[in-house]
């Protein structure tokens, strides 16, 4: 009986340790099971941060291949998510870029810091389709299971560069305007004095007879006097200090205005000219002369591109809240040299050019609150692209400078 007793005792120990085993085993399991669901979280929701991120994000091992690209990478760069992974990082540089690359990347790798990468530099991004566009970058790693990686979150920025141009190019232009205006005033009336003395010798010489050499120097005189007085005349209307009305305006009738201003000098120089204008646009509050102006100048650039014939295409269409006019010309296209100064005033590549005639139409079409920008491909023609908002004259930017349109006069 006693010993019975002592192996039941031993028994009953042996069942309550089983049962503590059995209840730790549990509680582990619970545990985990609540581990393994944290994770779970925790990883859809580092998920959905590098999904939602504004940011492409681009996650790179120590040998330079794409772990992970974000959809905001993928779609920055023009690629298929899936194609991403697994490539070198280099082929979203340009290929100017990629030697340089991929050694500044071996050396994050040897010493990797949180910073922004290439501070101070021009970073560009290099799509599927072989575009660039500009970048900022700022770099990051992380310890994993599988090494070092980079992380790289990348910013396209051709918005904020394409607005800080346009804000550069406003200051140089307000610079420029006010000197410009003065000086122009200044100059105005002597030659006007000039020319009209000029003149004036000429007729007598033709009625009284000079000898042939004054003749011909008085005519040098009354061309260039001819050509201050263009220059003071552009320098005016490009400061233009005085305030214009707006009307409303009809695009297609200012363009065939304008067109028929330059037709005669384009046949002469067997350029065609062709349009392509879409009925029934709205009107806009718009100020015709100038924009007349503005096509003039385009059309005349075209022109004097265009040695030797041509063809010029000016179209019209509406693009969302906005009328766009086209001009399209056969030209050799404008050098990247050209193109960064080519809205700058007194920028010209031609002999008898003043170079103000882009910078004129770009501060007309800034004041109609619109925009110019330019397409060219070096050796394929040139198109300028005209952009204006459509609204009507009464409303409170009715008026250019900010006054209120005075209801009488629509
Ligand atoms: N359609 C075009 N094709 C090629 N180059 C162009 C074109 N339009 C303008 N350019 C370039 O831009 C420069 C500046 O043009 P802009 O009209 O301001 O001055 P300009 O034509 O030289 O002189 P101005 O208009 O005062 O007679 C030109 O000298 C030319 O090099
Ligand atoms: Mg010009």
């Amino acid at each position: 009986m006693r010993g019975q007793g002592r192996a039941g005792t031993r028994l009953s120990q042996e069942l309550t340790t089983l049962r503590q085993r059995i209840a730790e085993l549990e509680a582990l399991n619970a545990g985990r099971e609540r581990a393994e669901k944290e994770l779970r979280r925790s990883e859809a929701t580092a998920r959905a941060l590098l999904e939602s991120a504004a940011e492409g994000i681009v996650i790179v091992g120590s040998d330079g291949r794409i772990v992970l690209a974000n959809a905001r990478a993928a779609e920055m760069f023009g690629y298929p998510r899936e194609e991403l992974t697994g490539q070198t990082i280099e082929v979203l540089l340009p290929e100017r870029l990629r030697t340089g690359h991929a050694t500044h990347r071996a050396g994050y790798f040897g010493e990797p810091r949180v910073r922004p990468m290439g501070l101070g530099l021009d970073l560009a991004g290099r799509r599927k389709d072989g575009t660039e566009f500009p970048v900022e970058i700022s770099l990051s790693f992380v310890e994993s299971e599988d090494g070092l990686l980079a992380m790289a979150f990348i910013t396209d920025v051709t918005e904020r560069v394409q607005l800080e141009r346009i804000a550069r190019q406003s200051e140089k232009m307000a610079a420029v305007g006010s000197l410009a205006a003065g000086i122009a005033h200044e100059i105005n009336n002597p030659i006007g004095v000039i020319t009209s003395r000029v003149e004036l010798i000429l007729m007598e010489a033709r009625e009284k007879g000079l000898p042939p050499g004054v003749t011909r120097d008085l005519q040098v005189i009354e061309k260039h006097a001819g050509r201050v007085a263009k220059i003071t005349q552009g320098l005016l209307s490009f400061s233009r200090q005085a305030p214009w009305k707006l009307t409303d305006t009809d695009v297609n009738q200012v363009v065939e205005e304008a067109l028929l201003l330059v037709e005669k000098q384009f046949t002469k120089e067997r350029i065609a000219l062709e349009k392509n204008l879409a009925a029934g646009l709205p009107k806009i509050a718009g100020s015709p002369n100038h924009l007349e102006q503005v096509l003039v100048n385009l059309l005349t650039n075209a022109r004097e591109a265009m040695v030797g014939g041509g063809t010029v295409l000016v179209e019209s269409r509406r693009a969302h809240e906005m009328i766009e006019i086209r001009v399209t010309d056969t030209g050799p296209g404008i050098p990247p040299e050209v193109m960064a100064r080519i809205f700058d005033p007194f920028f010209t590549t031609k002999d008898e050019g003043t170079g103000l005639g882009l910078s004129i139409s770009y501060g007309i079409v800034r004041e109609h609150g619109g925009t110019i920008t330019i397409e060219s491909r070096p050796g394929g023609g040139s198109t300028f692209v005209i952009h204006l908002p459509i609204r009507e004259t009464s409303t409170e930017e009715g008026t250019l400078h900010g006054e209120r349109a005075d209801p009488r006069h629509r």
